[in-house]
């Protein structure tokens, strides 16, 4: 009988051991300042006080588990987080936060809680701030509806790729969005041109030169998916207090990866998981600036050099600088999957065949586990991955559905061939 995996066994994927690896080096004070348990921590408390905050699901699917021949794989589900669909929620609308209590506390020269700056009691303030940034949808979200929480406008670019369900999503918070006709990369620098003429703050998931403490912001943000993950391996019994083994993280710019793989690194030093970063294959700058041993461009498709892949929050082809800078010392893998295996894997996620939890992901949530099952069926790249029988794998179901039609499309395609 033909595996329910044959697609994956069959895929071709690439994987670059990171030359750079060290995992006996310190977490040092450089990459603290970006990053830190300490600074995680604040994220966290500040996060968990907002309306609605949840623990998000780690759900496990035993039975493709025991099928790939490991103890665990589990998913850290972002798609209902804060009810935004992705774990952006977490990243952007704390950096906007951080920047109107800045402003408010400067202003007032008082300390400015986020349930106060929620009532609108500083509405005079607030309501003079505009926050912008370039988006494929999700961040962009995150920004909006963090500028609506604390009180001050949004205008959100977003590049010629953007589906009409992301900009509606965004636009349900009453943001201002304006479609370009560019990239995403493109999208990113006329966003910072037009900030700076109409002085709005750029709240960027990316960094570049000085402009480091706002997307240093957003990964902490993110950081708390992994402080709730071992929260969870080290309280649920039945995890035994054993974390994982190993994380499957997708990235685009780099920021997520970054953020789970800073805390870890810090909190647990060489005992952390191994850190495999997955990329779509015509978007894969993280796994180019690995290659190189410098941020380096994705060097796209391999005819045309165009940067693109249907994992929409995936397409970028520039790395984040302070991303890259955790990351090149502290993955252990970079990987790259083809955009031909997103709609399987979201309906093995969808319908699963092993009769595991139902997981709606969304096209650009799938890389890890795309990437996971490439690894494990072939006995060369287990072994170099050191994944073994004793492994615990944790991914990242980093959105739903957020545009439902290509998401029906993609669930319900033939993939027999
Ligand atoms: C659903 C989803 N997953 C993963 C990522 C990658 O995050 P990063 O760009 O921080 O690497 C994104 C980015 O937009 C995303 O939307």
């Amino acid at each position: 009988m033909k595996s329910p995996l044959s697609l994956w066994i069959k895929s071709q994927f690439s994987l670059l051991p990171n030359p750079d690896a060290d995992r006996s080096q310190k977490y040092g004070n450089e990459l603290r300042k970006i990053l830190s348990k300490e600074n995680c921590k604040e994220a966290y408390q500040e996060i968990q006080s907002w309306p609605d905050y949840k623990i998000s699901d780690l759900i496990s699917l035993p039975e493709l588990a025991r099928t790939l021949n490991f103890v665990d794989i589990s998913f850290k589900d972002e798609s209902k987080r804060f009810n935004l669909g992705s774990f952006k929620s977490l990243g952007g609308a704390y950096a906007v936060f951080k920047h109107i209590q800045n402003i408010v506390s400067t202003k007032t020269d008082k300390y400015i809680s986020s349930d106060v700056l929620r009532t609108g009691q500083y509405q005079d303030i607030t309501s003079q701030i505009t926050v912008t940034t370039a988006t494929d949808g999700n961040h962009g979200r995150s920004v909006a509806w963090g500028a609506k929480l604390f009180g001050c406008s949004a205008t959100i670019y977003v590049p010629a790729s953007c589906s009409q369900e992301r900009i509606d999503a965004i636009k349900e918070f009453d943001a201002e969005v304006i479609q370009t006709d560019l990239s995403y990369d493109d999208t990113v620098r006329l966003c910072a041109n037009f900030a700076q003429q109409n002085n709005h703050q750029v709240i960027s998931d990316t960094s570049w030169n000085e402009y480091i403490e706002i997307p240093a912001q957003i990964m902490r943000g993110y950081s708390l998916i992994a402080q709730e993950a071992i929260l969870e391996y080290f309280t649920r019994a039945f995890r035994k207090a054993i974390p994982p083994s190993h994380v499957f993280i997708q990235a685009g710019v780099g920021g997520l990866a970054a953020a789970i793989t800073g805390y870890l690194w810090d909190l647990m030093a060489e005992k952390r998981p191994i850190i495999v970063v997955v990329e779509p294959e015509n978007a894969a700058c993280l796994y180019a600036s690995a290659a190189e041993g410098i941020l380096t461009k994705a060097s796209g498709d391999k005819e045309t050099g165009e940067v693109h892949t249907i994992m929409a929050g995936l397409d970028c082809g520039e790395a984040s600088p302070i991303a890259w800078k955790i990351l090149s010392k502290g993955a252990d893998f970079f990987m790259t999957v083809p955009d031909d295996i997103t709609g399987p894997t979201m309906k093995l996620l969808a319908k699963s065949p092993f009769t595991d939890p139902t997981i709606i992901a969304g096209e650009s949530s799938i890389a890890g586990l795309a990437a996971l099952i490439m690894a494990a069926s072939h006995d060369e790249t287990r072994q170099a991955l050191g994944l073994s029988p004793d492994s615990r794998i944790l991914l990242i179901n980093s959105e739903g559905a957020m545009d439902q039609t290509l998401y029906q499309k993609l669930v319900t395609e033939d993939q027999s061939q």
